[in-house]
């Protein structure tokens, strides 16, 4: 029995890993469920349908109970009464709004009854009877304090009306019977929540036996379609849901916005499609639930590895958003519709309302709504919810170098000195799961990988790194301490009886870490001590893989739903922050090693992510395809993470699985110099691609790419600041930049790096030899190639620029902004650290420009203790009146950004204090200064001094320019430079 058993997993196992090891052709449909083939899916749709079929016959049979209605200390509490559809009764929901002081509005409804656990679990389950609230304790960090200001009325139409936000200017009309909401800014409804009466809180109930016993009357039949109540199958696999129905559903509108984006993680275009009904879009709706979908397809809804409920609706001059703050499997149904009220009346400026349906299997209904109204105002706000994009220690955004798998420390070695030898800078080697001894995490294999301390003492000789793979599942092996550890302690995901989960990976009969729990928390970071895991050094960092977590042999390549977590809380409650708690594990470990007088940011890339998990490394987007629709898909991916608030994401460069041809291996390397995670990776069947073995002809422009990267380092470490203390995007589309441009709302192929007016727009087709790029309408900034100063002065139209493969990345540098940049081609980043800078000043028509430089050790904490250099560089003309003396009254002046100065800036600045400016370049220079040989510089606290000015006519279409070379300004000092 056993033997046969045993037998019948190996085949499956073989067959697991044959599918993930060969390179078939895309992904494997059946593996993953449409809405029809999800119970709750096709009950919440089912549900709209019903509700719109009805018309205007159909109430919603939600009513706030007005006796119930208080409002106190900033928040509305009250209970909502869902009358059951054959009127057998009524349920009662609490709910709290809470208007917290950023303006932000919180809806939360719960369900009494399973609140205070007076329900009944099937199967004698030991589950947790409530609905999952402990999301938010993985999730929020700050932005709760309540607004104590807020104002309250209540109609005599039986509505309550609260007015909240700055200066009162948002009102949340909450109308009793039935139950809704309208949130409004300034007298204008932006979002409705239940206006189509979809709400849907599926109520707990016992299970009616329908089948007739011998010698009793038949039971009475069921007005409603139970079969998917009480229990689910899909390929081969038995949910078996001893808590019965559980969704939570909501229609949300947003009247006149005809835009939505977010919700990453999907492959398709930025600005969401309808999903409804409509031809040419999707016949699904988005998905959210975290998947192992390797080889997935481009231009679906269908889910990926990682979930963002975030959604903005965006109009002109007008962005407002919802987080959905639930873990469960979310879908999300998307209708655009002819505004149904004059948008005039309304005082709305759009034509077309986006409808979306949100319904989640399990949990609270828990929405958080922002009223804008600029995109900025939502990710700040979001982001002090959910907290900011992690400052990367600087190597990492440096190139990383990662294949599955490098296979021997030798290998490793060669590899090294192979980008040395080829001058190709790079700063990150990684290891894939082949290091290990038969995948057992936290051992190496001791034949291929005998040294890996000379190994990273080699590396570190030019301040390079090593990333490894640990992943969540833990190898079901005799001796091996880590699993007798897992399985003696009880730090493992359970299954639906309470013992200890058992299931297929990697290493074949695997555990999982059950990373909820506290007490496996302190044991992963007791794994990653030096002296446990020797072989390793603090410049080991981490790779958290099949997180979601993959599964081969569950369904859906994951967890059974009815799995335990530990608190009995359901793997169907918390599935898709799964993935965050492992990194968050591994984040605290990496932490721990180090004394907590020297720490240093970790670096942790994870695959599959939440809400929040900004706050912990970077995310990419998992096993795409060496073809040209994933390198096009790649662009609006990670830009759809970055307007989710994770800045720190990057796709696999070359394409995962296959192999990319040359020519597409460079476009590639292109493009992906501006992923702000910028990493190659490929299969195990594919060939080598390290950079420096693509043919003459390819390999230079490859090597220019990387090399363009380095040099932007300043300008990309800046922006990761600038995400990190505001939470605004690094990679940036083009609506968020001009909010007020409706031609640039559905672009998602070009895009701004932060605030440096880096305006780019990769290659993605093959064949291509040119762009077009749209650029929107500026008043005062023409747009300056980055390399030859051509200028563009192209207001809301398209302009064309070559792009040869010999070449590089289109890129335009607009007008009125100041860019650092480093110019010395070295190994790695660290050993620039300490090169001088050059600024490339991009003057608008009026002759201005601003820009910022964000400069710290790059790898420590200290920084929270003020050891940065912030400056503004300013470049104006300081008296605009006297136009015969105008060429003299032009400066470029560095101001110190830094707020409170401390004894660790001070110490900063020394380590620092032989950086300095060794270039400017002025693009757009003035006519006037031509003859002019000099400029003055004048540094605090330093004699004036005079330095040579070279000016160049530029002509025909190309920009004047101007140089000074080395004016010898310090980079953390003041300083004038009169032009
Ligand atoms: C998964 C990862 C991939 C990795 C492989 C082996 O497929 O997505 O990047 O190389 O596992 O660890």
């Amino acid at each position: 029995m056993f033997a046969s058993r045993a037998g019948a997993y190996l085949a499956l196992f073989v067959s697991f890993l044959l599918t993930f090891l060969n390179l078939v052709d895309g992904v494997k449909h059946e593996n993953f469920k449409t809405c029809d083939q999800s119970g709750f899916c096709t009950r919440n749709r089912g549900y709209a349908d019903k509700a719109a079929a009805s018309g205007s016959s159909w109430t919603s049979p939600y009513q706030l109970d007005s006796k119930t209605v208080s409002v106190r200390n900033g928040q509305l509490t009250g209970v909502i009464i869902k009358t059951i559809e054959n009127g057998s009764g009524t349920v009662r929901l609490p709910l709290v709004i809470s208007f917290l002081d950023s303006g932000v509005a919180r809806v939360t409804v719960d369900e009494e009854k399973r609140q205070k656990g007076e329900i009944e679990l099937r199967h004698g389950s030991p589950a947790r009877k409530e609905r999952y609230n402990g999301v938010q304790d993985w999730v929020i960090v700050g932005g709760l304090t309540l607004d104590q200001n807020i104002a309250e009325r209540t109609t005599d139409q039986d509505e309550t009306i609260v007015s909240y936000g700055p200066k009162k200017s948002f009102q949340a009309v909450i109308k009793h019977a039935p139950f809704s909401i309208d949130f409004r800014r300034d007298e204008e409804t932006q979002i409705k929540f239940n206006s189509k009466g979809w709400l849907s809180m599926e109520h707990w109930r016992p299970k009616v036996d329908r089948e007739q016993k011998e010698g009793e009357p038949a039971p009475p039949e069921s007005t409603e379609d139970e079969s998917t109540w009480w229990e689910e199958s899909f390929g081969g696999n038995t949910d078996t849901k001893p808590k019965g129905p559980e969704s939570v559903g909501l229609d949300i509108t947003f009247p006149g916005y005809e835009h939505v984006y977010g919700i990453p993680e999907h492959a398709g275009p930025l600005s969401l499609k309808q999903t409804r009904g409509s031809s040419g879009q999707y016949d699904q709706p988005y998905r959210l639930y975290n998947s192992d979908v390797f080889e997935y397809e481009m231009d679906t809804p269908m889910t990926l590895y990682g979930a963002i409920p975030l959604m903005q609706a965006h109009r002109k001059d007008s962005t407002v958003g919802v987080f959905w703050l639930n873990a469960a499997e979310t879908w999300i149904d998307i209708v655009k519709s002819k505004t149904s009220s004059n948008p005039l009346s309304l005082g709305i400026g759009g034509t077309t309302d986006t409808q979306t349906h949100w319904f989640s299997e399990s949990g609270l209904l828990d929405v958080f709504v922002f009223l804008g109204p600029t995109p900025k105002n939502i990710i700040q706000d979001y982001s002090e919810l959910t907290g900011y994009s992690q400052l990367p220690q600087h190597f990492a955004l440096g190139y990383h170098q990662c294949r599955w798998n490098y296979v021997t420390d030798e290998d490793v070695k060669d590899v090294d000195r192979k980008f040395d030898k080829a001058k190709i800078p790079y700063d990150v080697i990684w290891l894939d799961i082949e290091y290990t001894e038969g995948k057992k995490y936290f051992t190496w294999d001791k034949d291929n990988f005998p040294d890996p301390l000379g190994m990273q003492k080699h590396l570190d000789s030019h301040g390079r790194k090593l990333v490894i793979i640990v992943d969540p599942h833990i190898k079901n092996e005799g001796n091996y301490p880590v699993v007798d550890a897992l399985k003696s302690q009880n730090l493992g995901i359970n299954n639906k009886e309470n013992n200890i989960f058992e299931g297929w990976c990697w290493p074949g009969s695997s555990y999982w870490i059950d990373a909820f729990n506290p007490a496996a928390l302190a044991w992963w970071k007791s794994l990653f001590a030096y002296s446990n895991f020797p072989g390793t050094t603090p410049n080991t960092f981490l790779w958290n893989d099949m997180n979601e977590p993959s599964v081969f042999n569950g369904p859906e390549t994951t967890m059974p739903k009815d799995n335990l977590h530990f608190g009995n809380w359901e793997h169907r409650d918390v599935h898709n922050v799964n993935g965050l708690t492992f990194v968050n594990a591994t984040y605290e470990a990496l932490l721990a090693r180090d004394d907590p007088k020297h720490q240093r940011r970790p670096f942790v890339l994870t695959r599959s992510f939440y809400a929040g998990s900004q706050r912990q490394g970077a995310m990419w987007t998992g096993d795409n395809l060496a073809s040209w629709d994933h390198l096009e898909a790649s662009i609006p991916m990670i830009l759809n993470q970055n307007i989710a608030g994770f800045s720190f994401s990057g796709a696999d460069v070359g394409g995962f699985f296959g192999n990319p041809s040359k020519e597409l291996q460079t476009r590639w390397f292109q493009a992906g110099a501006f992923y702000p995670f910028f990493r190659a990776h490929a299969h195990i069947d594919s060939r080598r691609r390290e950079p420096y073995l693509e043919a003459s002809g390819y390999v230079e422009p490859i090597t220019q790419a990387l090399r363009l990267r380095y040099s932007l380092l300043p300008a990309w470490y800046t922006s990761f600041h600038t995400a990190h203390t505001t939470g605004e995007p690094v990679m940036r589309p083009m609506w968020y930049v001009h909010p007020s441009d409706e031609a640039g709302f559905a672009l998602d192929d070009q895009f701004y790096v932060g605030d440096t007016g880096l305006l780019v727009k990769p290659v993605l087709k093959e064949g291509v030899t040119s762009v077009d790029i749209y650029l929107p309408p500026t008043s005062n900034a023409p747009y300056y190639d980055y390399f030859t100063f051509e200028t563009y002065t192209g207001s809301g139209k398209t302009v064309h620029l070559d792009a040869p493969l010999q070449g590089h990345t289109p890129v335009l540098m607009q007008g009125g902004h100041i860019l650092p940049r480093k110019e010395r081609p070295r190994k790695s980043s660290a050993l620039m650290k300490f090169d001088p800078y050059t600024l490339v000043i991009a003057l608008d028509n009026a002759g201005r420009a601003e820009g910022e430089l964000y400069i710290d050790d790059g790898e420590s904490f200290e920084y929270q203790k003020g050891a940065y250099i912030h400056r503004r560089f300013r470049f104006s003309s300081s008296s605009s009146a006297d136009d015969n003396n105008k060429e003299n009254n032009f400066s470029l002046v560095s101001d110190d950004l830094h707020p409170a100065p401390t004894k660790q800036t001070t110490s900063f600045l020394k380590t620092m204090k032989d950086v300095r400016v060794e270039k400017i370049v002025v693009v757009g220079a003035l006519k006037a200064w031509e003859g002019k040989t000099e400029v003055v510089v004048t540094e605090d606290g330093e004699k004036e001094r005079k330095v040579a000015l070279q000016w160049n006519g530029g002509g025909r279409g190309k920009a004047a320019w101007a140089v000074v070379r080395d004016p010898g300004v310090r980079v953390g000092r003041g300083w004038r430079i009169a032009f």
